[in-house]
């Protein structure tokens, strides 16, 4: 029990408009209800190696033409009134630039969006994913989309309770891979 109170969280993300945000805060609480000790960090301000050594790394943006941000998407973002503090970099570049793992490393990644799109993975959060699958993370969830109503927002608030609950439910699931990992064989 000790043990699972002990588990340590970031909830990293870029967000031009604060839907991203607001959801990742929220995922960081739902953790927080399941005693993980999480915290929501926004990618212009997360370091070189600020979330290494944590038991669980949760990433997500906005879905941008189908993906991650690119510089052009976010010149696009900032002309809309967005948020200019990626201009430099953001999601993307922070996730590639992160070390190689050796497969026990915890992740799960999601993302904002205009529409739901069940059957398309194209979308930020499979673009995350598929950088850190390259980079040995292992994740717990399947990508995970949150709806906001336009490009500015707003978020629907059953949104919010959605990322509580899917922030509880990787906090158990984390709490169970790390049991079993640490069972005796
Ligand atoms: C340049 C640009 C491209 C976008 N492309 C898509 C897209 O391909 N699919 C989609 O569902 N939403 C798209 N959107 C809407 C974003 O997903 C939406 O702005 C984002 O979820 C808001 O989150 P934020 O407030 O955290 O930035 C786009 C927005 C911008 C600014």
């Amino acid at each position: 029990m000790d043990d699972e109170q002990n588990l340590t969280a970031w909830v990293v993300y870029e967000s031009f408009f604060g839907n991203t945000e607001s959801i990742a805060g929220a995922i960081a609480s739902g953790l927080r209800l399941e005693h993980v000790a999480a915290t929501a960090l926004d990618v212009a301000d997360a370091g070189v190696g600020e979330t290494d050594g944590c038991d669980l790394l949760v990433v997500g943006g906005p879905t941008h033409a189908f993906a991650l941000s690119r510089p052009s998407t976010r010149d696009d973002a900032m002309a809309r009134g967005g948020d200019d503090r990626y201009a430099g970099g953001g999601l993307r570049e922070w996730l590639s630039a992160l070390p190689v793992q050796d497969g026990t490393r915890l992740a799960a990644v999601f993302d904002t969006r205009v529409r739901m799109v069940r059957h398309l993975p194209a979308s930020a959060a499979r673009s995350a994913a598929h950088l850190m699958r390259q980079h040995r993370f292992t994740l717990i969830a399947r990508p995970t989309g949150f709806l906001v109503h336009d490009v500015e927002g707003p978020l629907d608030q059953r949104e919010m309770e959605r990322a509580v609950a899917w922030g509880r439910s990787l906090a158990r699931e984390a709490q169970e891979r790390i049991a079993a990992g640490r069972e005796p064989a």
